[in-house]
């Protein structure tokens, strides 16, 4: 897939990042380590999904002397897990954010239509004055990551970023389909999905291996 037509996608290139997500591909990796290695993927990707923030000069004064120095200033942030597999990216988010707020948007795709469900909406009053990041390790089909965003829009959410972990072609095309203006941070971008939407190779069902509801 050539990503170069599209402006708003960043897929990240980094030898540690596909190191950890090969970690995760590999089904012997049990549930602890999986979490530990997504929210330390988390950290990684919001690093870079992150470079944008505004930064103004502060007075400080070192051991030395008096200096103006970059800190974060201005736009407020809120994480924003689908449930229940972007969960596991938030505590990895907020170590980098701590003063972020964050909202849940539980969602499941309904196993024979792959269609998006909602089930669950909580989010942050002033929604619309905060830099809104979406969060979820799987971008498959695309339709949860759509619904989501739309559902943002509806609760006012005026500026919107979506970072998933692995991303399917299908999903990307459907994505920027619908949001072109909506960067979109990806960890890596997988062969295609297979008949019953799953991404291949893929990592298999990210909720269940995160929790470990499945055997
Ligand atoms: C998974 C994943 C995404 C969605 C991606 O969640 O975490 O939310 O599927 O698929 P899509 O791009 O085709 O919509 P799932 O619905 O399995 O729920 P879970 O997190 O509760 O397991
Ligand atoms: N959701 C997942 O958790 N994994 C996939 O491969 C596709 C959707």
């Amino acid at each position: 897939m050539d990503l170069s037509k599209y402006p708003n996608v960043t897929l990240l290139d980094h030898p540690l990042l596909k190191h950890k997500i090969s970690i995760l591909r590999d089904k012997t990796t049990g549930t602890n380590e999986f979490r530990r290695v997504v929210k330390e993927i988390a950290i990684m990707e919001g690093y870079e999904a992150l470079r944008d923030l505004p930064t103004e000069l502060l007075e400080i004064e070192t051991p030395i002397e008096k200096t103006k120095q970059p800190f974060v200033s201005g736009k407020t942030l809120c994480f924003v897990p689908i449930l229940r597999a972007g969960l596991g990216m938030v505590d990895g988010l907020t170590s980098l954010v701590p003063s972020a707020k964050v909202g849940h948007i539980g969602l499941y795709r309904d196993e024979v239509t792959h269609q998006p469900h909602e089930y669950y909406c909580k989010l942050p009053y002033d929604l619309d004055q905060r830099e809104v990041y979406v969060v979820d390790p799987m971008l498959a089909t695309g339709g949860s990551a759509i619904d989501a965003l739309t559902l943002l829009q509806k609760h006012g959410a005026k500026h919107l970023h979506f970072i998933c972990i692995i991303a399917a072609p299908e999903g990307v095309e459907a994505f920027v389909k619908a949001y072109p203006d909506v960067p979109l941070t990806i960890g890596a971008l997988d062969r295609e999905l297979n008949e019953n939407a799953y991404i291949c190779p893929g990592l298999g069902d990210a909720g269940d291996r995160i929790f470990g509801t499945v055997k």
